[in-house]
This record gives structure tokens, C-alpha cells and sequence, in this order.
């Protein structure tokens, strides 16, 4: 199992950066909220881009925003190994997978729990990575939804239907309970879990 670290609820973001660097994380989870799509507001880009100045992990850039294209090329200017947006924002879907794909970077799409699985068909032979949201997007420290657990097994038997490559990313409420209802998953993404605990490392081991 891989494993994204998310910093949300860091209280000093530089400090939590370098600690996760020397870990054997695979990548940081970035989570962006434009106080649209969702009530809380992330910092703006002008901070945000000094994340590579603590950590040289790929980044897995989640976008909790209403206009997806104002986000990507900012963020495409950093070392992403993926940009997601939300299958519920306002514009156009397949405009902004190709956006994303015009920087040679993985392109995946985000599915909030409420969301209709079968939303996502049209769009799986142009996708990367598909991140199932476990929790209601907006704010970390929540409960594991328990019903993503047949979600994830769903999104895995269609992606195996239409023999696609797409890798399943877990996001929300994840610590080394619930990932045991996460085995249908590719990667976890794991926020205060690791971040408010005293060793980074020992976290992440548990839930790979
Ligand atoms: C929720 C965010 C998640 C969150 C994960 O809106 O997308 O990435 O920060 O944090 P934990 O692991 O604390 O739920
Ligand atoms: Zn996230």
C-alpha cells in the first residue's frame, strides 16, 4: 500500500514537512480549498508553492475547488505526481482532465460520498487515479464513513470490468483501524493520524 500525507491539520507546516521527508512517505497530499466548494479556505498559491522548499516527495495535489482551471497550471508549476478535482465541480470535466494532461501530469478525479459511482463511467479511460472521499470534503480530523468500504470494492470491480489502469486513493478519517476497510485500495491519504502523533514513521509502517 502506498501512502500520501496530508498536512491540513498542521500546526507548523514547515516543521511537519521536513519530518515527513524523512520518511519513507510516497507522496504529500495537498489539500486546496477555494472557501466555495467547500466553507473553509486553504492558504492561496503565493504560500502554498514554498512546500517544495521543506519536502522533495511528489506531491498528490487535491483540489476541493468550484473552477478547477483556475488551480491547475499554478499547481501544475510544482512536483506533482498527480492533480485531482472534484467529479462535483462547476465546469467542465473533460476540459480540465486535458488541462491537466497538457502538463504530462497524472490526472485523477475525486468522488465525495453522496456521489453516484456510476457518475465517473464517462470519464475512466482518460483518468489516472480515482480519489474516494471518506469523509465529507472540507476539514480533516473526521470520522471514516463506513460505507466506502463498498464504494472502494464498486470503483475496483469496475475498473477491473473495463480492464482500466486506474489506481484507488483513500481519503478521510484513515489510522490503522480503519485501513482494514480500505483493501480494495491502491493508496491511503492520512492526515492527523501521523501528523498529530510522535512518530511520523511508526504511522506510516502501520498503515502499509
Ligand atoms: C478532507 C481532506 C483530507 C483530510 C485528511 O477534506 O481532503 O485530505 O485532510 O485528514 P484526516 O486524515 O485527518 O481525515
Ligand atoms: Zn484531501
Amino acid at each position: 500500500m502506498k501512502i500520501s500525507g496530508s498536512f491540513l491539520s498542521s500546526k507548523n507546516i514547515p516543521k511537519d514537512l521536513e519530518k515527513l521527508n524523512d520518511t519513507d512517505i510516497d507522496y504529500i497530499h495537498v489539500d486546496v480549498m477555494d472557501g466555495k466548494f467547500t466553507e473553509n479556505r486553504t492558504m492561496p498559491f503565493s504560500e502554498m508553492r514554498h512546500i517544495s522548499d521543506y519536502t522533495s516527495k511528489r506531491l498528490d495535489v487535491h483540489l476541493m475547488v468550484k473552477e478547477p482551471s483556475k488551480y491547475i497550471p499554478m499547481y501544475a508549476e510544482l512536483n506533482c505526481e498527480y492533480i485531482t478535482f472534484h467529479i462535483e465541480s462547476s465546469e467542465d470535466i473533460k476540459k480540465n482532465i486535458d488541462l491537466i494532461k497538457g502538463y504530462s501530469i497524472k490526472c485523477g478525479l475525486a468522488i465525495s460520498p453522496d456521489t453516484k459511482i456510476s457518475s465517473l463511467i464517462p470519464y475512466l479511460p482518460d483518468i489516472d487515479l480515482i480519489l474516494v472521499m471518506s469523509v465529507v470534503p472540507g476539514r480533516g480530523e473526521q470520522e471514516f464513513i463506513e460505507k466506502t468500504s463498498d464504494r472502494i470494492k464498486e470503483i475496483r470491480e469496475l475498473i477491473e470490468e473495463y480492464k482500466l489502469n486506474i489506481v484507488i486513493n483513500v481519503d478521510g478519517g484513515i489510522n490503522d483501524k480503519t485501513k482494514e476497510k480500505c483493501n480494495f485500495a491502491d493508496i491511503l491519504t492520512s492526515g492527523s493520524y501521523i501528523i498529530k502523533s510522535n512518530n511520523f514513521q511508526e504511522k506510516i509502517s502501520s498503515l502499509r
